[in-house]
């Protein structure tokens, strides 16, 4: 059992037995699993076998603050995605784009892809244990679990946030492909996009509203108003 709890701000934990988030003082949301036929369509290789799915938890709170997030029209979501490779490929979440989104790691490592392919901007950002990263309005984006360690992230999403997944599902996943070479990353673009700019690395930079270190949970809970540009593309 891995506590979740100081970073999330939560009384959570995930069960490595069970590969799930249990929580004994909050009543979880049922749990979404990605199927194994739906991750799939981003694959680049799509015969392969034995995929450990990611998990996904919409609308997590404590009772007394469901009030809080009502009114502010926001949701706060976990997802976990397990160690483990995809193929050739490392785990990763299918890809979508939305209004503005903030996502906080609460246990391993994540490597987000955002791109916009109109403005010819793709980034890929290392975003540590703790830290936080905002995904502009529109950008289409995913998180790779780049190392063998489970992965838990969380995020704040308007609750009326429209997800696209026609996009990425048309262009078998996102710009890029995270690939195992040498137990490294190695990122080879996806043949469906043409002409594609390179990969940007970088580090998370937040705007001076949000603490990096405070979870994501507590900062809204008392000061949900920091979080308007939830609402907007
Ligand atoms: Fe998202």
């Amino acid at each position: 059992m891995i506590d979740l709890g100081l970073r999330s701000g939560l009384p959570i934990n995930l069960d490595l037995n069970s590969m799930k988030i249990v929580s004994t003082g909050i009543k979880l949301p049922r749990v979404k699993v990605k199927t194994i036929k739906k991750i799939k369509e981003v694959l680049f290789n799509q015969d392969v076998k034995d995929l450990n799915p990611y998990k996904m938890y919409k609308g997590i709170n404590l009772t007394k603050d469901s009030k809080i997030f009502k009114k502010h029209n926001v949701r706060y979501d976990i997802t976990f995605v397990p160690a483990g490779k995809f193929g050739k490929e490392y785990a990763k979440t299918y890809g979508h784009s939305h209004l503005s989104e903030i996502y906080e790691v609460i246990k391993g490592e994540a490597l987000f892809l955002i791109q916009n392919i109109n403005d010819r901007d793709i980034r890929l950002y290392d975003v540590r244990e703790g830290e936080k990263l905002v995904i502009p309005g529109n950008y289409e984006h995913n998180v790779i679990n780049p190392s063998d360690e489970p992965l838990v992230i969380s995020n704040l999403i308007s609750a009326q946030s429209k997800i696209n997944y026609n996009f990425i599902k048309n262009n078998q996943g996102m710009s890029y492909y995270g690939f195992i070479y040498k137990n490294k990353i190695k990122f080879i673009q996806n043949p469906n996009y043409k002409l594609l700019p390179k990969l940007r690395r970088l580090r998370p930079k937040l705007g001076t509203k949000i603490s990096k270190k405070k979870p994501l949970y507590q900062q809204f809970i008392s000061n949900p108003e920091k979080f308007s540009f939830l609402q907007k593309a």
